[in-house]
């Protein structure tokens, strides 16, 4: 079945559906809490969910799905936790690797995947390599990623290149910044969501979401489904996005 047929299906204007979905992935450790579990229960369920959604989003014809799996101040969370996440990571990327092959998916992470333990850098770079040309859609996993460090380390090398007389301060424009974020080359999310009712951003992508459109939902992600997605999208197709101009 085409993306097409799969959109007009639930009931979307395939004309209209958004080009990149980014997706704050929150509420793990409540739903693991709600049930007397111990959080890590939650990342469990949650990396479920995941799998879910890449594949939902890839049905759809989505291009670009940007998820937040773990952010620079995750790191501040009690070390078995930041082991748990780590643990799950690694055996995300291993077990996904062939789907992805399969329903022709790139993988890609933006953050600083220097942090991460070696032997996760080298499943990611290999599954990086063996899905580069994919073209059904791209998966951008954010780990250990942080806006305001991305704009830091972009406006470092925007800094170097112009030392070095290979950048003239006059310049500089949306394109040179664009160009120097771990996003570079892709187009900016059209539609963000939030699971688990918090009304707030968490440091993630801030350039980027400049003109996104925002959902929060109640829902916890690990109860988080195809269905809500669905709803969400329709909700977004509903939306007049301006721009800043007139209609
Ligand atoms: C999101 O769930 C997953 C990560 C941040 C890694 P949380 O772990 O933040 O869950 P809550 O917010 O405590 O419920
Ligand atoms: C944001 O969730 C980061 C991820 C989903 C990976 P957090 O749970 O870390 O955000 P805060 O602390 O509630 O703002
Ligand atoms: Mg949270």
């Amino acid at each position: 079945m085409s993306s097409e047929t799969s959109a007009i299906g639930h009931g979307l204007d395939p004309e209209r559906m958004p080009g990149h979905i980014a997706m704050i992935m929150d509420g793990n450790g409540r739903w693991a809490r709600k049930r007397m579990l111990n959080r890590v229960k939650g990342h469990e369920k949650g990396a479920d969910v995941v799998r879910e959604m890449v594949r939902t989003c890839r049905r759809l014809g989505i291009s670009v799905l940007t998820l937040f799996a773990f952010s620079t101040e995750n790191w501040g969370r009690p070390k078995a936790e930041v082991g748990a996440l780590m643990f799950l990571l690694r055996k995300f990327l291993m077990s996904e690797e062939a789907e992805l092959i399969r329903n022709n998916i790139r993988f890609n992470t933006i953050g600083q995947t220097e942090h991460l333990p070696e032997d996760i850098r080298q499943t990611i770079d290999l599954v990086k390599d063996r899905t580069r040309s994919n073209d059904g859609m791209t998966l951008n996993l954010a780990l250990s990623y942080g806006a305001r460090e991305e704009i830091v380390r972009m406006a470092r090398q925007i800094a170097l290149e112009s030392k070095a007389g290979l950048l003239s301060p006059d310049a500089v424009t949306e394109e040179t910044v664009e160009g120097r974020l771990y996003t570079r080359g892709m187009r900016d999310p059209d539609l963000l969501i939030r699971t688990s009712g918090e009304m707030r951003i968490s440091n993630f992508l801030l350039w980027q979401i400049a003109y996104a459109e925002l959902f929060f939902t109640q829902t916890l992600w690990p109860d988080f489904t195809e269905a809500e997605l669905i709803q969400i999208l329709k909700d977004f197709q509903r939306r007049e996005r301006r721009f800043g101009r007139v209609n």
